[in-house]
Parts: structure tokens; C-alpha cells; sequence
């Protein structure tokens, strides 16, 4: 969360670094701010609550000239989203940005205000800037000051600073948040994510954990905490990405939703070798000598582990251990011999996950990372990728990479009970024909748009909605309930329809909104007692079902969607489809900020 961009030597450094944060409004959006040094060295700031179009309005009318610089995009941890906390924060001399938490904060703070020195903002990030200027003041030169600086911080972070008199000095730092350094023929950068500066450098270094950097136009000099010189690579820096652009539709959200029959096409070629009727083995990856493969992620992408886990279960009679990430850091997991450990993530730098994988590689397991972004820190991590093409999303509510990942997973899972010799080379032929008509059943699936429109009318006025399923439709249950309450903000919980009984009926009465995603499968008769549970007690039931199961529920469900009649593991995959567009549709009409919901950021960089 929070992205940061900074720069020395360009010949227009704000528009620069305006380009990059827009790039990277993706990490939050609270508030945005920018600092250039100018003309005798001095330093100037404009800064902007809201997005970062404030911001670009505000520089519009009032431009900051000027080669060297700094930008912020925020997520506010510290301090309310307001102007007076935004980024880049002032000390004296020094101007800087931060992505992560200072835990020790507090401290610092207290001994800087017992030493006559007044804070202007409630952040964190103050706190570090005025440390630098102290150590500043104390007659160190920028290099030693920082050094010193960043000893005494706690915490998980990245930062970037200038330095009023300092033209053609960047001060960076990776402690546990992301940053890339980066050139080109004239300047140098740095960045949250190097989509950010993409189109401007030429080559990039991915910094490590513990890097201090200092960018100057004559290059770049990394180090370690005690100021040693450490080399990293050098890296050609990705060609020019172009900006994902939303096409003829109203949202990014809509438009990633429509591209899904196509990404996930791609990433089940990338897997599936259709042709010979296999899926292709993955280099590093074993499945017949694994006891047991735990899964790890937070939302979204740890709602797929739980789908796969049903899969791999069942097809190849692999064991699975599922958690969400922030647990599983922190609960000191147990690991057997054989063991192998799968980390599932869009953006590849959720804080959480990045630290499960740490934790597993520590402890000598093999590390699989199930990513959708090349560079980032997992794929950089894990022993091996299996990468997802979903190319990038933009909307912050997952969707595009929620099915990629279901589609990487489940042809993992046929390669698994291949591997495993749980499924005969006819019946891993069968999957694979199975697992190619998935595009084309998600094309069918979105057909039913304008029913799913007609019924987010009614159902955005509803004050709860419960999501409820059975085997892999319960995490996608789990799925539906938090995106509709991520960009509708309508109370929603997803429940496996047999725990109905254990607690959440009692919370059934006229108006509640249940939507029951029950195809017509083995558990199609149990599900269906639970639709009828809840509509005898005045609930209006929203079933999510196929033809077979749409003649049966005729009168039993208020509204049902039908769905292509789609069995085994392409069902939760184009199923998925319906609860992305019953949320999409229920936010539109509740008129929400469909792509950029509140308080929310695409890359969660801290715990
Ligand atoms: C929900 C959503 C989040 C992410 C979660 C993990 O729509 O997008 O729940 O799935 O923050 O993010 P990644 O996959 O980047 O690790």
C-alpha cells in the first residue's frame, strides 16, 4: 500500500513522477503529494487529499519546476487521509515518502519532541524525516545521516527522500515493502513497482530486503545496513507497458470481468497441452513424492487455495492445508517431511504472504508461488513460479485473477492425481478437454448480464445478503459475500449451506437476500433443502444454478440465474462469473466507486 516514485536528473521531474504515481494509484488513494527541488536548491510541495486527480489539478494551476524529486499515492495507516498527513513529509532540510509502518514511531517521536522539535502531521513517516534533518543538523553528511537514520527505525518499509541544497540526491531504503532502482541514459529512480517507470528506464534493480540505496545521475550505489557496498543485479527494464485502458466499458471492474474467457484461455495454455491431451509437468514441481502441500493467501486469492484444496484432494488424494496468511506467520505451523508450501497471490508483495513464504523457505520447504506479476517479490522468492496471465488488473476488487488462479490450480490439480497415478492417460484426457471449453463456458456465462442488471436493482437495497454453497461453492460463497460487500458496502457473508443451521438462520427474517450458488451436482438435494430452510422463514432466495437445477428450484427460489450446464472443476471457474457480475451490478447501482472502493488499495504491503 501507498506507492512511491522519485527521480533525479530528468528534464521534467514532476511529470515524471505524476505519470509514475498514476501508474501506481493502484496502492492506495487517500491522498497524493509531491516534492521537487528547484531552482537554488530549495524545496517545494504540493499536496492533495483524495485522488490523485486533486493533485494534477493543483499542479496544473501552480507548477513545480525542477530535475529531482519525489511522489507519493497513499493508504493511510497513520493520521486520517486528510492534506496536512499526506506524503511527502517535511523536516527542516529533508522532504520524504514512506510505504509501510514505523512500529517504533512513538518513541521517536517523543525523544525528537524532548529535543525542541514541533511535528506538523500524526504520521509515522514525519517522524523518520525529521530524524534525517536532526542528524543533519548535526553536521553529517547525507549519506552517514541516513545511514544512521534508518538504524533506528523498526519496522517494515520503504522510503525515498531529497534534500533542499542536494540536486541530483535520492535517499531510498527497502526494509520489508517494496522498491526498485532504476536508470536510464540520463536519470536514475526510484520505485514501488516498476510498472511506475516503465517507457522511462532502461535497466532496473529488483533491491533486496535491507538495501539502502542512493540514487545520483552518475549511478546507482546500494548498500548494506552497516553502509557495505552490496551488488545486485542489473536488469533490463520491462519494455514500455501501455496503461490498461477501460475500452467501451463503464469500469475496469466490467471490463475485467469480459476479458476473463480470454486470460484464463491464455493461462490454461500455458498448462494444458491440448494437443497431446496432458498437462505439461512443471519443472521443480513433484507432486508424487509430496505428503502434504499447504496453501497460504488473504481474500481472494486465498479463497481459490480453498477451491483447490477440494481438488486436490479429491482428484489426486494429495492432502491440503489451507490458511490465510496473516494466521499462519504467526501461529508457529507445524510441517511434516514432504511437505511443500503454495503461495497464492495477484500482485506477488501482499505483506502477509510474502512472509508465510519466507517462514517455509526458512524452514526448508520447497516454496511454489502462484503469482500474476513477473517481477514481484514472490516470483523473485519462491523456489518455483507457476505464473498466472491475467495480465494486469486494475479494478481493486480481484476478478480476472481470482479465475486464472482457479485455472492454474486446476490444472495443477490434473497434473497432481496424474503425477499421483489417481487418474488414467484417458481420464487426464477427459479434464483436459474439460478444462479447454472453460473460455467458451464463461463466454455463455456472461450472456446472462442484463438478468443479473435487472436483479442488482432490488438487490441493492438490501441490508444483508448471505452467500451460501456447498464443496468448492462454498469458497466461492466466500467469494461472492466479499465482493459485494467491498464495492457495495452491503453487509454480506458467505456460509457453507450446512452450517445453516449452527448459527446463521437465526439471523434469517423478511428481506433478508440469500443467494445460493447450487448447481445441479451430487450435493444439488442438500443445497436445496437449505434454499427452503431460509425461504420458510421469509428470506428472498437468489439461486446461482443450471438448467437441470433451475426446473427443480422453479418455485422454490424468488429469481434464479441459470448458469451452462458445466460439471467438475470448470464449474466453480464459470460460476464465478455470476457473483462477480451480481456485486459489479449492485454497486453500479448503488452508484459506489466501483473500481477504487473505500478505504481499500489493490497491493497490501503492510501486515
Ligand atoms: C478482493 C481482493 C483481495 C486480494 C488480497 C490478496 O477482491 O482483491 O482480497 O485478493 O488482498 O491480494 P494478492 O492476491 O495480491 O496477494
Amino acid at each position: 500500500m501507498c506507492g512511491i516514485v522519485g527521480v533525479v536528473n530528468h528534464e521534467d521531474a514532476a511529470r515524471c513522477i505524476l505519470e509514475g504515481l498514476q501508474r501506481l494509484e493502484y496502492r492506495g488513494y487517500d491522498s497524493a503529494g509531491i516534492a521537487i527541488v528547484g531552482a537554488q536548491g530549495k524545496v517545494s510541495i504540493a499536496r492533495a487529499e483524495g485522488k490523485l486527480s486533486n493533485l494534477t489539478g493543483k499542479l496544473a494551476d501552480a507548477p513545480l519546476a525542477g530535475s529531482t524529486g519525489v511522489g507519493h499515492t497513499r493508504w493511510a495507516t497513520h493520521g486520517a487521509p486528510t492534506e496536512g498527513n499526506a506524503h511527502p513529509h517535511r523536516a527542516g532540510r529533508v522532504s520524504l515518502v514512506h510505504n509501510g509502518i514505523i512500529e517504533n514511531y512513538k518513541a521517536l517521536r517523543a525523544e525528537l519532541s524532548a529535543a525542541g522539535r514541533s511535528f506538523a502531521s500524526e504520521t509515522d513517516t514525519e517522524v523518520v524525516a525529521q530524524l534525517l534533518d536532526r542528524y543533519l543538523e548535526t553536521g553529517l553528511d547525507p549519506r552517514s545521516a541516513w545511514l544512521e537514520t534508518l538504524g533506528r527505525l523498526e519496522g517494515a518499509f520503504a522510503l525515498a527522500a531529497i534534500i533542499e541544497g542536494e540536486d541530483g540526491l535520492l535517499l531510498g531504503a527497502r526494509r520489508g515493502a517494496p522498491l526498485v532502482a532504476a536508470t536510464s541514459e540520463t536519470s536514475g529512480f526510484l520505485a514501488s513497482d516498476i510498472m511506475a517507470i516503465t517507457g522511462e528506464a532502461r535497466t532496473v534493480i529488483y533491491l533486496e530486503d535491507g538495501d539502502t540505496v542512493f540514487v545520483r545521475p552518475e549511478g546507482i550505489e546500494i548498500c548494506a545496513p552497516s553502509g557495505e557496498p552490496v551488488a545486485r543485479p542489473v536488469n533490463p527494464a520491462p519494455a514500455s507497458m501501455a496503461m490498461a485502458e477501460k475500452g467501451n466499458h463503464r469500469h475496469f471492474m466490467q471490463k475485467e470481468i469480459y476479458e476473463q474467457p480470454e486470460v484464463v484461455g491464455r493461462t490454461l495454455s500455458a498448462y494444458v497441452d491440448a494437443e497431446a491431451g496432458r498437462i505439461r509437468p512443471v519443472e521443480g514441481i513433484d507432486f508424487a513424492g509430496m505428503s502434504r502441500l499447504l496453501v497460504v493467501g488473504c481474500g481472494t486469492a486465498s479463497y481459490a487455495g480453498l477451491i483447490a484444496e477440494y481438488w486436490f484432494e479429491a482428484m489426486a488424494g494429495l492432502p491440503v492445508d489451507n490458511d490465510i496468511a496473516s494466521e499462519f506467520r504467526y501461529r508457529d505451523p507445524a510441517f511434516l517431511p514432504g511437505d511443500a508450501a503454495l503461495f497464492i497471490s495477484q500482485s506477488g508483495e501482499t505483506a502477509d504472504t510474502l512472509e508465510a513464504l519466507r517462514l517455509c523457505k526458512a524452514a526448508g520447504l520447497k516454496t511454489i508461488a502462484l503469482v500474476n506479476t513477473p517481477h514481484s517479490s514472490m516470483a523473485r522468492e519462491a523456489d518455483v513460479v507457476v505464473p498466472t496471465l491475467a495480465g494486469p488488473e486494475v479494478g481493486v476488487a480481484s476478478t480476472k485473477a481470482f479465475t486464472c488462479q482457479l485455472a492454474a490450480l486446476a490444472s495443477l490439480a490434473v497434473l497432481a492425481a496424474s503425477q499421483r497415478g489417481k487418474l488414467s492417460p484417458e481420464a487426464v484426457e477427459a479434464e483436459v478437454a474439460s478444462l479447454m471449453a472453460i473460455p467458451a463456458q464463461m463466454n455463455a456465462a456472461l450472456a446472462i448480464e442484463q438478468e443479473i442488471d435487472q436483479l442488482a436493482t432490488e438487490l441493492a437495497h438490501a441490508s444483508i445478503v448471505l452467500y451460501l454453497g456447498r464443496n468448492v461453492f462454498f469458497p466461492l460463497a466466500l467469494e461472492g459475500a466479499l465482493k459485494l460487500k467491498e464495492i457495495s458496502y452491503i453487509h454480506a457473508e458467505g456460509y457453507a449451506a450446512g452450517e445453516l443451521k449452527h448459527g446463521p438462520i437465526a439471523l434469517i427474517e423478511d428481506d433478508v437476500a440469500v443467494v445460493a450458488i447450487a448447481p445441479h451436482d451430487a450435493l444439488f438435494a442438500k443445497t436445496r433443502s437449505s434454499i427452503q430452510e431460509v425461504r420458510a422463514r421469509g428470506a428472498r432466495v437468489i439461486a446461482i444454478t443450471d438448467k437441470a437445477g433451475a426446473d427443480e428450484l422453479d418455485s422454490e427460489a424468488s429469481a434464479i440465474l441459470k448458469l451452462p450446464d458445466v460439471k467438475g472443476l470448470a464449474a466453480p471457474i464459470v460460476a464465478a462469473t455470476a457473483v462477480q457480475l451480481l456485486a459489479y451490478y449492485v454497486a453500479v447501482h448503488k452508484g459506489t466507486d466501483v473500481d477504487q472502493p473505500r478505504n481499500l488499495a489493490k497491493s497490501v504491503t503492510v501486515e
